[in-house]
């Protein structure tokens, strides 16, 4: 397959049901009800501080990453390559063109967070120049379950 057929471009409204049932495919762990619902990621990507990236084939779209960053540091969200179009190097170029935006607003340390069980994403984010931390615990506190 020729991957040079893949596109990047933004994010747009009318994407969201497919970007939805691709994260569903995809096995990605999301928030429908909190903060991947569709309001919430309109809001989040008019506020300036993320920048919502999608690859597509056609008129189909393959694959997503959301980069964010609250000012101090910047987070790689939401990476996702269709099934069929995994091992061709398309997480590889939606990464880089995440990192640049946050490298253009300035951000010099970016983070991700995986769960333990995804080696995938931890080879593919080691292969890329992310170093593992084993000694950080991650803590949250949710105002409503589902955020
Ligand atoms: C993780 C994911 C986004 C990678 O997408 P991809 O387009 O297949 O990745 P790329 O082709 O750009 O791979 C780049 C590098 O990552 C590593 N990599 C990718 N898939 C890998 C795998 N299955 N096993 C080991 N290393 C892998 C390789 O080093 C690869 O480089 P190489 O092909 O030169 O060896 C994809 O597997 C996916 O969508 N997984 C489900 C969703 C998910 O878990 N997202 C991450 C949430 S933290």
């Amino acid at each position: 397959m020729n991957e040079e057929n893949v596109a990047i471009r933004k994010f747009r409204a009318d994407d969201y049901d497919a970007v939805m049932a691709l994260w569903k495919a995809s096995g990605l762990p999301f928030k429908p009800n909190g903060r991947d619902s569709r309001e919430k990621i309109l809001k989040e990507i008019t506020q300036g501080i993320a920048s919502f990236l999608v690859a597509i084939k056609g008129d189909t779209i393959i694959g997503t990453v959301l980069a964010t960053h609250d000012g101090r540091k910047g987070w790689i969200n939401r990476l996702a390559v269709a099934t069929e179009f995994r091992g061709l190097g398309i997480a590889q170029r939606l990464l880089e063109e995440a990192e640049k935006t946050l490298y253009d607003r300035g951000i010099e340390i970016i983070a991700c967070l995986i769960e333990d069980y995804n080696q995938t994403s931890m080879s593919f984010f080691q292969k890329s120049g992310y170093i593992k931390h084993t000694d950080i615990f991650y803590f949250t506190k949710r105002r409503h379950p589902g955020v």
